[in-house]
């Protein structure tokens, strides 16, 4: 059991020179729009309020926070994509440090891409997931804000989601960061996706 209670923050990489190299451990990406609720999910799984900062300002935090669970994993909390607001200058900074992050074969072990429940998934989030499949890592997908649809919805948006994403194999979970919906399940399979020691 993963106990994360014990979980600290450990850097906030801006650029590529700071990523987390030859670790001891592997390394979580959570990946998602701009405010889907990135940092709210690792709140929910830390059992912190304000423990990964929640963003007034979405947008606005183009670094990879890296957190350490327990000594068992990172997990790198990767800056959110397609806030409309952002300008060209920012959207092209994020495009660089993604695109570098992901070129690296060794910066991840497993990820998580994080999408609203309500919608039907983005083209950025469609990259994304791409992006993910390219590395052959293990990846989750999490459909959060479910406690803000109707119960006749969630099927149907599940459906629309998985085949929006193109998703055969890969878990998707619906999840609530608010209500702590699906909690258990989501620790579950986030010690799946690591490899077994
Ligand atoms: P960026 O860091 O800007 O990319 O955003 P983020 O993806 O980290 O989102 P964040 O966790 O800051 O959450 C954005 C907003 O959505 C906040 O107001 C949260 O309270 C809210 N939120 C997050 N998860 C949920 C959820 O499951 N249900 C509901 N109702 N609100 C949520
Ligand atoms: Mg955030």
């Amino acid at each position: 059991m993963i106990n994360y209670n014990n979980t600290e923050f450990i850097l906030s990489a801006a650029g590529t020179s700071q990523f987390l190299r030859g670790a001891d451990i592997p390394t979580v990406a959570i990946a998602g729009r701009s405010n889907v609720g990135k940092s709210s999910v690792i709140n929910s799984l830390v059992r912190r309020k304000n423990f990964a900062r929640t963003s007034a300002q979405p947008g606005k935090t183009a670094h990879v926070n890296y957190f350490r669970v327990d000594d068992t994993f990172y997990l790198a909390d990767l800056p959110g994509y397609g806030y409309a607001k952002v300008s060209k200058a920012e959207k092209e900074r994020w495009a660089r440090l993604m695109e570098s992050f992901f070129a690296e074969a060794d910066l991840i072990g497993a990820g998580i891409l994080i999408v609203d429940a309500r919608h039907k998934p983005t083209g950025d989030d469609v990259t994304m997931c791409n992006w993910f499949k390219g590395t052959g890592v293990p990846l989750l997908v999490v459909a959060n804000k479910l406690d803000k649809l109707k119960k006749s919805e969630v099927e149907p948006n599940l459906k629309r989601i998985e085949d929006t994403l193109g998703l055969i194999v890969t878990q998707l979970l619906p999840y609530s960061a608010e209500t702590n919906f699906n909690r258990e399940a989501l620790e579950e399979s986030v010690a799946e996706l690591l490899p077994t020691a």
